[in-house]
């Protein structure tokens, strides 16, 4: 008999988990309970929500140690907890939201789809995530807090193991609200970036550069990778860009990348390389999502990254871990 305790049941049990977690994070309770611990029926009361059913919710959390019983019938939260109110530093809140939001949720749940018909069930339904995030204005905040959240730890390692030296000028090509670029910036004074990003999406980045102080060293412009980026950079940053995109795709961007560059001017790609091995990796999870989400996303190997170079007129030219499982792949021309 097949052995039948251990990871593929752990697996079933996390569904359950993060349900409660995705409850927790819309419902908003973390919030409830930042200034102490509530009864489950006043808790239930301020989050708009059913208190038998809640209360069922808030056991199993309290199982996975993001709350703690107080009292005959109340719950505090527990630091672990802290992270899902939306007022905290690093709030992981929105993120919850967003990979429980109902297009991501559809992604998963048919994956079994996905993988029979080799093309992604979540395009049939919605059409492609920017056309969707387009269209779902509210959707598209949500997304871009998401990734602004996700890349915390990547750009950490960016700034901390990357040597920007010779680099006065850098395209954040497809930035989002320019999270990656604002740190870059901050870490070397004398640099210079624009953030290139389609229309939807150019306001939050202004919005998010003039917060940090930064209005003044960046600038930020529209258009479609494509078509073309901004000319004459010393460094082009693409952050969790190729792994949206097929190998077509992700080639004819690299071009457009290709063409904007002088003959010292370097790409630098952030992304999680996934290794040629059996053992866990963030890359292998992220690259499920992918395979979901987009007509040909994938997460790809250092070398399935060079070859993508290659068919660009670039070198791989060097590959940095960044300690968080990402990978700083440096390219330049060939
Ligand atoms: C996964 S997000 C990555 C954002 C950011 N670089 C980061 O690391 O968090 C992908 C970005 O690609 C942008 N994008 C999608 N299609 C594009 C296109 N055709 N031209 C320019 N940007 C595009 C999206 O608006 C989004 O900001």
């Amino acid at each position: 008999m097949p052995h039948s305790d251990g990871l593929a049941w752990g697996a079933l049990a996390d569904i359950s988990r993060f349900a409660a977690l995705l409850t927790m994070a819309e419902l908003g309770v973390a919030d409830q309970l930042a200034d102490g611990p509530l009864d489950t029926d006043e808790l239930a009361r301020r989050c708009g929500a059913h208190a038998p059913s809640l209360r069922r919710v808030l056991r199993e959390l309290a199982g996975i140690g993001v709350v703690r019983r107080a009292g005959a019938d109340g719950y505090d939260l527990t630091d672990a907890g802290a992270v899902l109110r939306s007022d905290v530093p690093g709030s992981i809140r929105t993120s919850i939201r967003m990979l429980g939001e109902e297009s991501f949720w559809y992604a998963m749940g048919n994956l079994p789809d996905t993988v029979r018909n080799g093309s992604s069930a979540y395009v049939a339904k919605y059409g492609t995530l920017y056309e969707y995030l387009a269209a779902n204005p509210d959707k598209g905040r949500m997304f871009h807090t998401y990734m602004t959240i996700r890349a915390i730890p990547f750009t950490e390692g960016l700034v901390k193991r990357y040597d920007f030296a010779g680099v006065d000028s850098m395209v954040d090509v497809a930035g989002g609200r320019g999270h990656v670029l604002a740190a870059v910036l901050h870490a070397n004074l004398g640099m210079r970036g624009i953030l290139f990003d389609l229309d939807e999406v150019a306001d939050r980045a202004r919005e998010l550069l003039a917060a940090e102080g930064l209005a003044d060293r960046c600038e930020v412009v529209v258009g479609d990778f494509f078509a073309s980026v901004p000319a004459g950079a010393d460094a082009y940053l693409l952050s969790s860009i190729l792994h949206n995109w097929d190998d077509d795709d992700a080639v004819r961007i690299l071009r457009s990348v290709r063409r904007a560059m002088n003959p010292g001017s370097r790409v630098l790609v952030l992304e999680v390389a996934v290794p040629d091995d059996d053992a866990p990796h963030l890359g292998k999870d992220l690259d499920l999502r992918m395979l979901a989400i987009f007509n040909g996303g994938l997460e790809r190997t250092r070398e399935e990254y060079a070859r993508l170079f290659q068919e660009a007129d670039l070198e791989l030219a060097e590959v940095i871990e960044l300690g968080t499982g990402a990978s700083l792949i440096e390219a330049r021309p060939a």
